[in-house]
């Protein structure tokens, strides 16, 4: 009896944690490192002519831009110039002064984005810390909930917390603005038709949806957060230098994106970005670029399709995406049980950016394929990264590492002298 009741014990305990967290689609994907195909990633380092890239100059003016129009024309797409000129109004529409207990000041504020075709607005929102002196450093964050509701007020129950469980008490608490972009104001999660939102301000006449090497949905997330970082750079309260992106799962790959593009993001965190996030295409582990443009068709442009189980053709893979933030900071989140997002695929793309970061003159910590201890947070590196427990989601130690990661390379390493 006793031996059948721990029989019975294990088979639940096994059943209730499995190894990695089922998915719906599992069907045809593989999880088993044994069965990753042989592949050889393309060279970060070898221009399209052939031409050895040996200095930070031929990096800039060579490599760089032709990676990102590589991303831009068969991955993400590109955005492209629109019909008649866009008009870019900001308007603070609320301010609160007295948010969580007094601690922060939220303001609401409006991007309204308009030209001949019509308008439209995209909703951002700011926490800046009352006791901080300003301007102070801030993290921008592509978010998955509307701006505009309940989610983020206060948590009755937790009151350092949102009501959708950011803790954002320990960005005020440090002394960083937090800002939460809505994209679903610019595009649905899973837009299919491209008639609304802001695709529509930007057709010719006899145009309705995107041309198969323009934008899809993460490129106008990145291009949204974009427009946050042009009202960012008239607020007085935060220093538009120093602004870390950041971003979970699909936002997570937005995070990437945006900062690979625009410069003026400081430093970038991808919180399990996975497939078309960190992830390298080749290694087909997890979501695969078939299972993404199935079940999401446009969330890349349409020229990504032709790839599908082709990924040998690319000429590129997403440890470049990585490279083109260099030498700027860059932090990669996985977690262990989020097979579906192929944690070490992840790894591996941090790990081979660090040749750009090298050439650049930064260091990385990243300095062996495999990754650093399970719950180790590796901050003090241009290129950081953690790989904890679990699954699909961001917990207290990811939030703590990515503060880490942010007061390590945005804040001054010695106080300013007092006069
Ligand atoms: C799906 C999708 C992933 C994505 C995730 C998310 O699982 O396949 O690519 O990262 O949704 O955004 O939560």
């Amino acid at each position: 009896m006793k031996l059948l009741l721990s029989w019975i014990a294990f088979l639940f305990i096994t059943q209730a944690s499995p190894a990695r967290e089922a998915k719906e689609y599992d069907k045809d994907v593989n999880y088993d490192e044994g069965k990753t195909p042989h592949y050889d990633l393309p060279p970060l380092l070898i221009s399209s002519q052939g031409k050895k890239i040996t200095t930070p100059e031929q990096w800039r003016t060579i490599r760089r831009p032709e990676i990102l129009s590589l991303f831009s024309h068969l991955i993400y797409g590109c955005i492209p110039e629109p019909a008649f000129p866009l008009q870019v109004e900001f308007e603070v529409a609320k301010v609160r002064p007295d948010f969580m207990e007094g601690k922060a000041t939220r303001k609401d504020i409006k991007i309204h984005l308009s030209n001949k075709i019509g308008r439209m607005a995209m909703h951002v929102i700011v926490f800046i810390p009352n006791g901080a002196s300003k301007p102070v450093p801030c993290f921008l964050k592509h978010s998955f909930q509307d701006t505009g509701s309940k989610d983020f007020e206060s948590s009755i129950l937790q009151p350092e917390k949102l009501r959708n469980g950011w803790p954002l008490g320990k960005f005020i608490d440090r002394g960083y603005a937090f800002v939460a972009v809505y994209h679903e104001d610019l595009v649905r999660h899973n837009e299919v038709e491209f008639r609304s939102g802001i695709h529509k301000l930007f057709y010719p006449e006899g145009q309705s949806f995107p041309k198969a090497h323009e934008w899809g949905v993460i490129s106008t997330c990145a291009w949204g957060a974009m427009r946050a970082m042009d009202y960012l750079e008239t607020d007085q309260d935060i220093d538009h230098t120093r602004v870390a992106v950041m971003g979970h799962s699909k936002m997570g790959k937005t995070a990437l994106w945006t900062a690979a593009q625009d410069e003026r993001f400081a430093l970038a965190i991808s919180a399990q970005s996975g497939c078309a996030g960190a992830a390298l295409w080749r290694r087909k582990s997890g979501e695969t670029l078939k299972k993404m443009v199935t079940r999401f068709p446009y969330w890349l442009c349409r020229n990504a399709w032709k790839f599908v189980e082709q990924e040998d053709d690319l000429p590129i893979d997403q440890h470049m995406l990585l490279a083109c933030i260099a030498p700027r900071p860059v932090y990669v989140h996985s977690g262990l049980k989020d097979t579906w997002a192929d944690p070490r695929g992840e790894y591996l793309s941090a790990y081979h950016a660090g040749e750009v970061y090298r050439l650049l003159g930064e260091k990385t910590l990243l300095t062996a394929e495999s990754p650093p201890p399970v719950g180790e947070a590796l901050i003090a590196s241009q290129v950081g990264y953690h790989l904890r427990e679990g699954g699909h989601s961001i917990e207290d130690f990811d939030w703590n590492s990515f503060l880490g990661f942010a007061d390590f390379h945005l804040k001054p390493k010695t106080p300013p002298k007092t006069p």
